[in-house]
């Protein structure tokens, strides 16, 4: 089925062909064995309209569709023990091709699961998966929430629905001493960004010890970072561009009995040069920005981005003061996540201190052989002159 850099490809267990890399391929998308001659390489979600036309998920024959109910099953295990300990946490539960189940994206709050399908073989299984996920985990209710653009790119229709019990509009979820929102129907992603999960903790951490008088917490969505460094801070100012992810984040404050936030509305590269420029100070900024490198195309330009924002953070630091910064763009490596880092502290002529340089939450694995499963870069720094 796959042409000799296909089959390469797959002998380096990365997942992916793309369909200048297949020779034949079934006229309908489904779970098939793949071979270069009569050599079998891999098990694969195979979709013949889509660019990334195979998407490995067993590298030893079996029967297709028992080997990704087993992946499914060796997931949940993975993760079994966090549930048994935090029922009313959150987590990440299947992480697509991290786990083995490609475009298949499983995350709980509080025993409520939001469910993403990105690959056409595995929505036709959304009957059994719920199934199944009902009969391993019993949650309180099943989210289909299957509204990302990559399902447009599989022929598939976008949608949210509950398929299982009730699923509230707004779940409350605990992570270490604090209640967090997720908003699975309206809110991005799955409803929270559990990926910082604990780069979050590492920041309420830092707070405890370093006592920030005064915290800007720059693309804040719900408050997740401001809340957790709130109780150690004297003053916390969040800023996004959604109203909607404020008003949340204020409910957020309310719920841990926090004095509320100062809450902004603005674009953020404004409010940051706008500081800047009347030189106020933060003893802890936190820049969690969106994507800025959603294709390898926007690379330059997205480092421009990165380093306007870090830049001026940097400025606004007081002696002593710290800067927790992200990227979520996969395009962007860490090396020049880094060198973009070094350039800022140049330009703003402050030295800084390399405190911890983390990814993404454990449960969002990582595989060596297949980079595009991790993306979160995240540093925390410290303002030494
Ligand atoms: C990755 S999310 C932040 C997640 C958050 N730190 C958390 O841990 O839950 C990025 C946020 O930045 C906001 N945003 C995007 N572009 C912005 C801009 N130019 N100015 C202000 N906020 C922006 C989005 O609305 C979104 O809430």
């Amino acid at each position: 089925m796959v042409n000799a850099r296909g089959a390469r490809r797959l002998l380096a267990r990365h997942p992916w062909v793309y369909r200048s890399d297949i020779e034949a391929v079934p006229d309908r998308p489904g779970l098939y064995p793949v071979y270069h001659r009569r050599r079998f390489l891999a098990l694969a979600v195979v979709n013949p309209r889509s660019e990334i036309t195979v998407r490995a998920y067993a590298f030893e024959p079996g029967d297709p569709a028992d080997r990704l109910w087993q992946n499914l099953n060796r997931a949940l295990s993975a993760r079994a023990r966090d549930r048994q300990t935090r029922p009313e946490g959150a987590r990440r539960l299947v992480h697509a091709e991290g786990d083995f189940l490609p475009g298949l994206v499983v995350d709980e709050y509080a025993s409520h699961l939001v469910v993403t399908v990105n690959t056409a073989a595995i929505d036709a299984l959304t009957d059994a998966l719920v199934d199944r996920l009902n009969q391993h985990l019993a949650p309180r209710g099943i989210l289909l929430k299957n509204d990302s653009r990559g399902r447009l790119a599989e022929g598939l229709p976008l949608f949210v629905r509950t398929a299982l019990g009730a699923v509230p509009e707004r779940i409350w979820f605990r992570e270490g001493a604090r209640w967090l929102a997720a908003d699975p129907f309206s809110g991005q992603k799955t409803g929270a960004f559990l990926d910082q999960r604990e780069n979050r903790l590492l920041a309420a951490a830092l707070a405890a010890r370093h006592r920030p008088r005064r915290v800007l917490d720059a693309f804040a969505y719900q408050g997740a970072f401001a809340v957790q460094v709130a109780p150690h801070a004297e003053e916390v100012w969040l800023l996004d561009r959604s109203p909607k992810a404020l008003e949340a984040a204020g409910e957020v404050f309310r719920k841990n009995r926090l004095p509320q936030p100062r809450l902004i509305e603005a674009n953020a590269f404004d409010f940051l040069n706008a500081a800047a420029a009347r030189q106020r100070r933060f003893d802890l900024v936190i820049l969690d920005p969106p994507s800025f490198a959603r294709r390898k195309s926007d690379v330059e330009r997205a480092l421009r981005a990165y380093k306007a924002i870090n830049l001026r953070a940097m400025q606004l630091l007081a002696d002593g003061g710290l800067l927790l910064t992200a990227s979520c763009s996969f395009h962007l490596e860490e090396g020049a996540f880094l060198e973009m880092l070094r350039e800022a502290a140049g330009d703003a002529g402050r030295s800084l201190a390399l405190l911890a340089k983390r990814g993404q939450a454990a449960d969002h694995p990582v595989l060596v052989n297949v980079p595009e499963t991790g993306y979160l870069k995240f540093a925390a720094l410290k303002a030494v002159g």
